[in-house]
């Protein structure tokens, strides 16, 4: 199976200002554009943090008051377990015109470590064309596209040209955890022809990227208790297990140092990579040296078979995202901890399925673990890789709208990160699925000093504007 299309041609007789109306509304905009993402920006909701519960309410009612502002109808908050759906639609382009199911999120990633932001997380602050603040570029800068795409035409023309259903969940960041099930349950609701996510990044400014490739998750949590308190660590060190050590050989059989990972397995359903694909991704312009600089990190690394681009889209992986214990205040205290705590997150790819991969990961870590400690081991949700069909009319269009706004087509590429629903969207509702992003690689998503580049939150709109036109005149 060819996942790459032929390459995408230009279209020099492609008019670059079409659908002109609301491309030109949009661009007389920008300014109040800015100033409505700064607000949204300023509610800090972090799914994750119970204590910005509030928060995460207040970042959905806001939306939904934009939402409907922009003109969308049946705007609603749906209650969940965890924190609200918003949904929203507009639906009268009229006979044989498609429905486009716009998916984003409006729930952030901890800010911490707070220290390391050059202005807070929650003040959101323009420096050089960036617009710094947790969430800027993932996703509320990139769902605000999408609202502001839907309002130049409704302000311009009063109508669309598809019908647009927008699903906006505030779980993205803990794996989506309620939304599943809304969409088993809500089948008619949302039926859609295709799904549009804006929630990756671009290769540069000016060279756009659709990503047809997505890795799944398994985030899992191990919490030992040795001890049932903390104790003098002269007295007892050397005759009682210290379960932070144990949490170190525990995590040294996780993975090796050439970065395989050792659960038995692991590996068992992982569809090799083709001699095409191998050749495609071998293609990938990746510049190691600027990527590594962004990153800051002196070396490149993990699995030697594989190359980086592999490696990075194409491969599953585990890593520590957190370790706890012990004393870690000033100065030094000699104790012998009777707690240690590890989160753990397995990137995945096709063909892993996340509930196979938590209980092969359990059995392991029950097998190694000694009887000097006690284990509690907890999973935060799984969800599975995605793989998209490339050779579609809705990725053609959206290429086509990319180049018509970036002036150059986009570049196909898999993406190491993970959006839950996409597979759901892909998979069970069958649906021809978008990634357009509008994001940069050097972002900082979930890092400190988050940012999006401004211009490309405009051309981002301009971008779906396009999109919507190109969808619409297909069906006639
Ligand atoms: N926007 C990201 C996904 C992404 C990351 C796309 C990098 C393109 C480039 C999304 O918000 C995200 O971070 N997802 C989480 C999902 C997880 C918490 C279940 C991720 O990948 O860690
Ligand atoms: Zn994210």
């Amino acid at each position: 199976m060819d996942m790459i299309p032929d390459n995408i041609t230009s279209s020099p007789e492609w008019n670059l200002i079409m659908p002109e109306q609301p491309i030109l509304f949009a661009q007389h905009h920008h300014a109040d554009y800015l100033d409505e993402l700064i607000e949204f920006l300023r509610i800090p909701s972090v799914s994750t943090q119970p204590d910005h519960g509030g928060d995460v309410a207040a970042a959905a009612a806001w939306l939904a008051r934009a939402m409907s502002a922009a003109g969308l109808e049946n705007v609603r908050l749906i209650e969940t377990a965890g924190h609200p759906i918003l949904y929203g639609d507009w639906l009268h382009a009229g006979a044989g015109r498609p429905t486009v199911l716009v998916y984003g999120h409006y729930d952030v990633q901890p800010p911490e470590p707070l220290e390391l932001w050059e202005s807070p997380p929650f003040t959101p602050v323009v420096r050089d064309d960036f617009l710094y603040a947790r969430g800027a570029s993932d996703d509320k800068g990139q769902v605000y596209v999408h609202v502001k795409a839907v309002e130049a035409y409704l302000r311009t023309l009063g109508r669309l040209p598809v019908n647009v259903k927008f699903l906006v969940e505030g779980e993205e960041e803990i794996g989506s955890r309620h939304l599943h099930s809304f969409i088993t349950a809500n089948r008619d609701l949302l039926a859609a022809d295709s799904a549009l996510v804006s929630d990756s990044s671009i290769l540069a400014p000016d060279r756009p990227a659709l990503i047809y490739g997505l890795r799944g998750i398994c985030q899992a949590q191990v919490d030992l208790t040795g001890p049932s308190r903390d104790l003098h660590s002269g007295s007892y060190g050397g005759g009682i297990d210290n379960p932070i050590n144990v949490l170190g050989h525990l995590i040294a059989r996780l993975k090796d140092e050439r970065g395989h990972v050792l659960i038995p397995g692991f590996y068992d359903r992982v569809r090799p990579l083709t001699a095409d694909e191998r050749e495609t991704l071998a293609q990938f312009p990746l510049d190691e040296a600027e990527w590594l600089a962004e990153a800051g990190a002196p070396v490149a690394w993990g699995e030697p078979e594989y190359t980086l681009v592999e490696r990075l889209g194409a491969r599953p992986t585990l890593d520590v995202t957190g370790l706890i214990g012990g004393y870690t205040g000033v100065g030094v205290k000699t104790v012998l901890p009777a707690q240690a705590q590890a989160k753990i997150s397995m990137r995945l790819v096709p063909d892993q399925d996340p509930a196979e991969i938590i209980a092969l990961f359990e059995r392991h870590v029950r097998a190694v673990l000694p009887p000097s400690v006690t284990a509690t081991i907890s999973f935060g949700g799984g969800s599975p890789a995605a793989l998209l069909e490339t050779n579609t009319p809705t990725m053609r269009a959206a290429a086509q709208a990319y180049e018509a706004t970036f002036g150059r087509p986009p570049v196909f590429m898999r993406e190491g990160g993970s959006i839950p629903v996409v597979n759901q969207f892909a998979g069970d509702l069958g649906l021809p699925t978008v990634l357009m992003g509008f994001g940069l690689p050097d972002d900082r998503i979930h890092s400190p000093n988050e940012r999006f580049y401004l211009p490309n939150y405009y051309r981002g709109i301009e971008t779906v504007i396009r999109y919507f036109d190109l969808l619409g005149s297909a069906a006639d």
